[in-house]
This record gives structure tokens, C-alpha cells and sequence, in this order.
């Protein structure tokens, strides 16, 4: 199923982010998501991208969406559209909301850590911890003052954040390895961010159990095919079709060869747009989307990166 929905505001919130608020026709309900969602716009033909929901406590059946884009140097198009093409009334497509970066509500404390634009789905986790009574921090990292949006935001819970800018405070932040120094036992610590700072991230909470750790990427490199890739089958269960992948091939490249046209959004392995159900056979996962518990199980696989260990899979397509 997919929403149309309107651009109905477009608001400048720092240099080079811009917020949009989306509604349906007539301004009808949409449907509900969880704090750390995001939805999937088509911004014009062949471009879809993936933007966390800001708003943390939507109620079930919200009228309005609201998301922001950062202009990025190294756009494939995405932001650049936004920020340059798209209009106030203009109609957009979009997913539902899906959530790969689910918040554990009842945690007896909750860490967030942000970089710049990261800070998107953190605000919608902040507010429902607030909601919802818990006791939270958020550590945000941002380049210089003219690149710090949603400053209302900010001020409403400036007693719960740390918040390091860069130009100000003598460079970039480094205070890495005590980012775990005092968490109560049982906290669950997220982070959203650039590629360099979620490699810090990553580092600086190796201490934790992984289902206490979690974290969303954005701009990541395209997973790199790898030596000895092999040669596979997918057959296709609802379509009856069988396609051949070859070693430097994703699965979605090869089913697009064939004329088909599955969902995706980054192509990076990262937002779960194309996620598709596995039937049979094992996937070798190479998506940054998927939990451990969700690799083990083997029952789902991101067709834009992940392969196949066995030489036929079956998908739900
Ligand atoms: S298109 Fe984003 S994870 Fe596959």
C-alpha cells in the first residue's frame, strides 16, 4: 500500500536543512508508526528516499507527517531535489512508516546519540520517553551553530541534552570512551549519525550486550561484492518466475533486468525498502538493516545487497 500525500509546508530549519510537513487529502488520518519510523518518498521517477518521522507521539491515527532533509555535497539527487525542485502543494508518494530502529520503551534509561540530521528519529524517541515518564539523555554533535536546527526543540529539553558543536568547542567531540561510564545496568543506548561517527559508536559501546545497542545509518557506502560471490537462483513463489544472479549482481539489479520492479529506497542496504520475504533457502545477509536475532531467523533478507549461501532461494515475489 502507498499514501499520496501533500507537501504542505516546507520550513528552513538551520543551513541546509529543511523540514517538510505531509498530509492526505482533506487533511485524513494517517497511519500511526513508532518513535524511530520512517517512511519512504518518491521525490520524482526513480527517486526514493528514506526520512525518519521527527514527531514522537503521533497517537494512532496522526493527520500530518513531518521529516527533514539535509542538503548533501555527495547527493545522488535525493536532497538536492528537495531542497532545490520540490513545492509547497505539490503531491508526493510515499511507503507506510516502517520502523527498523524500534525503541525499548520500558529500558530504565535510554541514551541517544546524534550527529547533525541524525537527530531526526532521536527527537521522536525523546519525546515518547518523555511521554512516557523515562529517564533519558541525548549526546548531539553538530558542526557549528548555522548547522543546528529544530532550536525550539532543543530548548524545550535542553535539560536532557549534552549537546557538542563543533566550531564552538574546539573540534570534533572526543569523549568516545566514556560514552558507556555510568549507565545503569539493563539501559539501551541508540545512535544516528555519519558513517565516521557510528564506526566511534560502535567502538566505544563494545562493552554492551548488542540488544542494548542500536543504531541507524545514513550515507554508507554500497556493500562491495566480495570475493568469491558466487552464482544463484531466486525463484520467485507468486510470480512463478526464476532469475539468475550473477557474481556482480544484487538480487534487485537482476529482477529489475527481467523488467520487475520491487520496492527500494538507498540501495545501500540501510533503510529496509526492499526488504522481501525468504521462502526457502539461506540469505547472506550484507544489509546494515537487520538485528542478529533477525539475521539467525533467516526468514526476511534486503534484496538490494544481501545474497544467497545456498544455490537457490525463494522469495515471497
Ligand atoms: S533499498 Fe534500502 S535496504 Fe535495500
Amino acid at each position: 500500500m502507498e499514501l499520496s500525500l501533500r507537501v504542505m509546508a516546507i520550513e528552513w530549519q538551520a543551513e541546509g536543512i529543511l523540514s517538510l510537513r505531509l498530509q492526505a487529502a482533506g487533511g485524513a488520518p494517517l497511519p500511526g508508526y513508532s518513535a524511530g519510523a520512517h517512511l519512504d518518498l518518491h521525490l520524482a521517477p526513480g527517486l526514493v528516499r528514506s526520512y525518519s518521522l521527527i514527531d514522537g507521539y503521533p497517537g494512532d491515527a496522526p493527520t500530518a507527517y513531518r521529516v527533514a532533509v539535509a542538503l548533501d555535497a555527495r547527493t545522488r539527487g535525493g536532497s538536492r531535489h528537495v531542497h532545490e525542485k520540490l513545492r509547497v502543494g505539490e503531491w508526493v508518494r510515499a511507503s507506510l512508516p516502517r520502523n527498523h530502529f524500534a525503541l525499548v520503551e520500558d529500558s530504565p534509561f535510554t541514551q541517544l546519540v546524534a550527529g547533525g540530521i541524525g537527530i531526526t528519529p532521536l527527537m521522536a524517541m525523546a519525546d515518547r520517553l518523555q511521554a512516557l515518564g523515562r529517564a533519558w539523555r541525548l549526546r548531539w554533535c553538530v558542526r557549528s551553530e548555522d548547522q543546528l536546527p529544530f532550536r525550539d526543540w532543543l530548548q524545550r529539553h535542553a535539560s536532557h541534552i549534552d549537546l557538542h558543536i563543533d566550531a564552538r568547542d574546539g573540534g570534533v567531540w572526543a569523549g568516545w570512551s566514556g560514552l558507556i561510564d555510568g549507565l545503569p545496568v539493563g539501559a539501551h543506548i541508540y545512535a544516528c549519525g555519519p558513517a565516521p561517527m557510528l564506526v566511534a559508536f560502535e567502538q566505544a559501546t563494545q562493552a554492551l550486550a548488542s540488544s542494548q545497542v542500536h543504531l541507524e545509518r545514513f550515507g554508507a557506502a554500497p556493500p562491495p561484492p566480495q570475493a568469491g560471490d558466487a552464482v544463484f537462483t531466486v525463484r520467485l513463489q507468486r510470480s512463478g518466475r526464476t532469475v539468475t544472479v550473477a557474481p556482480e549482481q544484487t538480487v534487485l539489479e537482476a529482477l529489475q533486468a527481467v523488467g520487475m520492479d520491487p520496492p527500494s529506497s538507498c540501495l545501500q542496504g540501510v533503510c529496509g525498502a526492499c526488504e522481501t520475504r525468504v521462502l526457502a533457502g539461506v540469505p547472506d545477509h550484507r544489509d546494515l538493516v537487520l538485528s542478529e536475532q533477525e539475521r539467525a531467523r533467516g526468514d526476511t533478507m534486503m534484496i538490494c545487497c544481501s545474497r544467497a549461501k545456498t544455490t537457490e532461494i525463494v522469495l515471497d515475489l
